[in-house]
């Protein structure tokens, strides 16, 4: 054993309905002493992520569950403090799922390195890493956009929305989305420069809304919320439009089952294509997404918000705060210092 003491966030119950900041702990564990082939990272950004909630969960899933009184997973960046390995040296920036804590011990391969000169080190956690990657897996390969489409997104200045609706109107595309609040609004239309923001909390009809934003109808719907969204988006879509569901958060915290969209029926007549898909199934697109991501920022068309929480007691609350919409953009906690060595 090292002298570190690395504090970590545990889970204390399955949350039932909303998460509660008692179905987590903090706890502390001695950090382990790199073995041949290890090496020790500390934390210095973790990711919060609305799939997280599923993982709450004892059930079968794309991922296992997390166990009561385990330490969570996710995403995170460190920086390699101790190096028994070939692979990586002290001081390399690293990604790993070993997030929800500040120390992490392990074999070399479980680290990835990443190049602190392409951008911020924590947008490996956002624009340049999964909900980026998310973005455009659904709206490329799911929702097939072409060239001036018409595009609406929900939960759109969320991590992944901000950069769909980027990605749509460098491609010539109408964009529209919807978001939580004025401010979110003003966000996407004066610098994600989308046609135009739906508060679907202050519009009144959101299906009214969406129609009179959309007056020849929808290409595709990059679905992130669910509920009176998909039914407003499969009201409003054109024949043969595709539906790509990314995620439906507003659903994520149901203690009991929900009816389906009351208007599925239209995907009958209007040829619809409704697909799921789970980001990790696409990663063949990672070479083409730093390509046209590298463009864009470069171009200065690619701009992302971040929301940061202090410290990894505040993990919990960074979590909790996806689903009161507390977050702008991206969600992360600072776990440790810049640099770590
Ligand atoms: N399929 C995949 O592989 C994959 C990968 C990553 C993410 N996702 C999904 O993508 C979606 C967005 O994830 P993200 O990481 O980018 O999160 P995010 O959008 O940054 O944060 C969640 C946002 O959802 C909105 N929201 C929360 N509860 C809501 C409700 N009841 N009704 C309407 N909006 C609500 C809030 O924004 P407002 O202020 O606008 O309400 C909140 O800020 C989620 O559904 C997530 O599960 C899927």
């Amino acid at each position: 054993m090292s002298n570190l003491v690395s504090k970590e966030i545990r889970l204390k119950a399955r949350p039932q309905g909303m998460p509660k900041a008692s179905d987590f702990e903090v706890a502390s564990k001695p950090v382990a002493q790199p073995g041949e082939g290890d090496v020790l990272v500390r934390n210095i950004w973790m990711s919060v992520d609305p799939y997280m909630r599923g993982r709450m969960m004892d059930r079968e899933s794309y991922v296992p569950p997390f166990q009561i009184g385990e330490v969570l997973q996710g995403g995170a960046i460190g920086q390699v403090v101790e190096s028994k390995s070939p692979k990586l040296k002290v001081g390399d920036f690293v990604q790993s799922m070993f997030g929800w804590r500040e120390y992490e011990t392990s074999k070399a391969e479980n680290f990835q390195k990443i190049d602190p000169t392409l951008g911020p080190i924590e947008a490996y956690l956002g624009a340049l890493g999964m909900p980026g990657m998310t973005a455009y897996a659904g709206l490329f390969k799911i929702g097939e956009l072409k060239d001036g489409d018409t595009v609406f997104v929900s939960a759109a200045s969320g991590a992944v929305g901000q950069i769909v609706c980027q990605l749509a109107k460098a491609h010539g595309c109408y964009v529209v989305g919807s978001a939580g609040s004025d401010d979110k609004c003003r966000w996407l239309e004066k610098e994600a420069g989308i046609d135009k923001a739906i508060n679907y909390k202050t519009c009144g009809d959101l299906n009214k809304a969406v129609g009179e934003a959309f007056p020849k109808g929808i290409d595709v719907y990059f679905e992130n919320v669910g509920g009176a969204h998909l039914e407003a988006a499969i009201n409003h879509m054109k024949p043969f439009g595709r539906l790509a569901l990314c995620g439906m958060i507003e659903q994520y915290n149901d203690t009991t089952p929900r009816p389906g969209p009351s208007n599925i029926i239209q995907a009958v007549g209007k040829s619809l294509k409704l697909q799921g898909f789970i980001v990790s199934n696409h990663l063949d697109i990672v070479p083409s997404f730093y390509a046209e991501m590298g463009k864009l920022i470069k171009a200065g068309k690619m701009k992302w918000q971040e929301s940061v929480e202090d410290g990894i007691e505040n993990a919990p609350k960074a979590f909790l705060n996806l689903f009161s919409g507390a977050n702008v953009g991206k969600m992360l906690v600072k776990v440790g210092p810049d640099k770590a060595v």
